[in-house]
């Protein structure tokens, strides 16, 4: 079994590359394949850069040049559902383009020629992942994250959801949007910028993918946390953990 594993920016690959053995690189279309062995698993690992086009070109040529029997796609997300708090983790059971709108109501969202609004992730991979960041938060999330960002973030005891997870070219931090959002797409978690697009490739290759997101802001006006510390003292953590709890099982 070969995982490909991508995030979207530097600072949420940085602690799993040291962690990489038998690691060859290779460069293609300014992306760096990091392929080797994680945590006992064969893996390939990319950096895809943010958005929606640099998510599924990386996404074509992971599976396209490497042949992944999957693709997990890990980072962080602002969440929508009401209850969900900064430092809880959704695993999306299935994942929309919120901007995608060709003009017809009823058919908003939909993909044109392909027919469909809502991609859905594996099932098995989804709940094998939901385990393992369960395992990560109640084992290693208090000893890796120190105390001061955990009280700067406001994490205490973070939960792992599933929903659906809406992807667009925009940073949402926007009450009206936060509602037209939570209002339009069906069973909405959590809004980020690349998960349906990795999520429409995977599709089109039948490889099974999966999209796990760390709640980093709340997609609104009051939106406090500052993203960048966020990912560089946190998000990283949740990635790393959960992936090693995951590739460990
Ligand atoms: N990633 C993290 N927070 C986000 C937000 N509010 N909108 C889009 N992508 C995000």
């Amino acid at each position: 079994m070969k995982y490909g594993i991508i995030c979207a920016m530097e600072e949420e690959i940085r602690l799993l590359l040291p962690d990489l053995t038998d690691c060859t690189m290779t460069e293609i279309a300014h992306r760096t394949f990091h392929e080797g062995k994680l945590y006992g698993k064969d893996v390939v690992l990319v950096q895809s850069r943010i958005g929606k086009v640099a998510s599924a070109s990386t996404a074509t040529t992971l599976i396209d040049r490497f042949h992944p029997d999957c693709v997990i796609f890990c980072g962080t997300a602002g969440g929508v559902a009401p209850g969900l708090h900064v430092g809880d983790v959704v695993i999306g059971d299935r994942l929309v383009q919120h901007d995608f709108d060709c003009g017809v109501p009823e058919r908003i969202f939909e993909i044109p020629l392909l027919g469909i609004k809502y991609f859905e992730a594996d099932k098995s991979l989804n709940n094998a992942l939901i385990k393992a960041v369960e395992n990560y938060i109640k084992n290693d999330l208090h000893s890796d994250i120190p105390a001061c960002y955990l009280d700067e973030f406001g994490i205490k005891s973070p939960t792992v959801h599933t929903g659906t997870i809406a992807s667009g070219d925009q940073f949402i931090c926007d009450n009206q949007k936060h509602e037209w959002l939570y209002s339009h797409v069906e069973s909405l978690a959590c809004v980020e910028m690349e998960g349906a697009a990795v999520a429409q490739v995977c599709y089109e290759f039948d490889v099974p993918c999966a999209v796990v997101r760390v709640i980093s802001d709340s997609a609104n006006d009051d939106s406090n946390v500052d993203f960048d510390r966020f990912v560089k003292e946190a998000a990283c953590h949740f990635t790393r953990g959960s992936m090693k709890a995951f590739l460990s099982a």
